[in-house]
């Protein structure tokens, strides 16, 4: 499942550390059980509930805001030099599981993707924390999955989660 996943997700190959780029990996399969999802299926959820038909799948919707972050931080140290200090690699990282607690707060009923259970109870930016948390990932990681959305709010968001956020509002806001 792994080489499948990286094949769906190829910005893991932005990711310099190999162990962590296996680790991202990783999350996501450990979602994919959790959640009963098979390979096939990533491509048919949904990027958003919110919006009624949503342009874009879980996985086009995680790629954008991966590279969108990743070339708004490549700018910021292009132009302020060594002043801006981002980890890429938490970057990248923090980018492709920010919505992958998705996997447990979406379900399928009679065809149809609803919310489950576990996610009206926990929202995916608690839930994807969580996965993360549990295979080890930096306490950097997790914050940025935790902070992307307006869980956040009551935190200081470091720079990368920062650059999420805004990535994942700009991949959202026009289509709602
Ligand atoms: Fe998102």
């Amino acid at each position: 499942m792994k080489a499948e996943l990286a094949r769906l997700f190829r910005e893991v190959e932005l990711i310099g550390d190999p162990l962590l780029r296996e680790k991202v990996l990783s999350v996501w399969e450990d979602a994919m059980k959790e959640g009963g999802w098979k390979p096939e299926d990533l491509e048919q959820i949904p990027f958003t509930l919110v919006i009624e038909k949503a342009p874009f799948n879980l996985v086009e919707h995680t790629r954008a805001v991966t590279l969108s972050a990743f070339s708004m931080g490549k700018a910021m140290v292009e132009v302020y030099g060594d002043s801006v200090e981002i980890n890429f690699d938490y970057l990248v990282a923090g980018g492709l599981l920010h919505d992958v607690g998705k996997l447990l707060e979406y379900e399928r009923k009679d065809g149809k993707f609803v919310k489950s259970l576990r996610g009206k109870r926990l929202r995916h930016p608690v839930s994807g924390a969580i996965l993360a948390a549990r295979l080890g990932l930096p306490e950097e990681i997790q914050h940025i999955i935790a902070a992307h959305s307006k869980e956040g709010d009551f935190t200081k968001r470091s720079i990368e989660a920062t650059l999420v956020y805004h990535a994942d509002f700009s991949n959202f806001e026009p289509w709602r």
